[in-house]
């Protein structure tokens, strides 16, 4: 079993690429990048290219947010998986819960996304959790199933091997409400179960499963302390270098 924990900022709408550069000039200064573990950041798609070369020399891989199925074509707004490829970029978000709920994004369309990123040659990370109301119903842990099951539909144990997945509670996004370790924990290894079941062991394993929902620097040794999670994204917490370079630089 080897999980090397990923811990990613997911800027959302946030920073032009003057901001992107400053940030990891600062950045760059604050932190040693400790080799026992990944660092990622999701960045809005006008960054990427002034994102890749401002953490060029580093090990940071940078993310896009969102990507369209389709390689090109007439798509006014959208962005391919391979105009992500060419800037440099490494990894896409796909299905955060902002854009489930705002912008409509379906399971599947959460599938397509992550097969046109695959194809791509680019790390997904896939984002599920629940909301409040389903957590009170009792409903988490049916809620997950669904969102993996259309999400992951079609895919191999051999497709799973760059797969990351990002459990984040709705209810704990942006709102300073983090879930315990424990909760989060106990949702970890209900993912890691599936995973067993809808693939193999070895995937699920070998599968990195990410916590988010008001990640900071006084609560991610805790959280990573977890047998079943191993990482982090984070929002809030990464768009200071200062509060960022503390979450990667978390003492295991
Ligand atoms: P916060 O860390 O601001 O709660 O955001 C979490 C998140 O949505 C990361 O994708």
């Amino acid at each position: 079993m080897s999980r090397k924990p990923l811990l990613a900022g997911n800027w959302k709408m946030f920073k032009t690429s003057a901001q992107a550069r400053e940030f990891f000039a600062d950045l760059i200064k604050l932190t040693q990048f400790k080799a026992d573990r990944e660092v990622a950041f999701g960045v809005p798609f006008p960054t990427l290219e002034a994102s890749v070369q401002a953490a060029h020399g580093t090990p940071v891989i940078i993310a896009a947010q969102d990507v369209y199925w389709e390689n090109e074509g007439a798509f006014t707004g959208e962005v391919s998986a391979p105009m992500i490829a060419a800037t440099g970029a490494g990894a896409v978000i796909i299905g955060h819960s902002e854009r489930r709920q705002m912008f409509g994004d379906t399971g599947e369309w959460v599938n397509k996304k992550v097969k046109a990123t695959l194809a791509a040659k680019l790390m997904p990370i896939v984002c599920v959790g629940e909301s409040l109301a389903e957590r009170e119903a009792n409903k988490t842990f049916d809620v997950l199933d669904t969102q993996l099951t259309e999400g992951l539909a079609g895919f191999t144990p051999a497709d799973m091997t760059t797969v990351v997945i990002a459990y984040e509670p709705v209810w704990a996004i942006g709102t300073g409400k983090t879930a315990t370790p424990e909760m989060a924990e106990e949702v970890h290894a209900h993912i890691r179960k599936w995973l067993a079941g809808r693939f193999d062991q070895a995937v699920a394993d070998n599968t990195r499963i990410l916590y988010g929902g008001s990640v900071k620097p006084d609560n991610v040794a805790k959280l990573m302390s977890q047998a079943d999670i191993d990482g982090a994204l984070v929002g809030g917490a990464s768009l200071e270098a200062a509060s960022f370079a503390k979450i990667i630089d978390f003492d295991a």
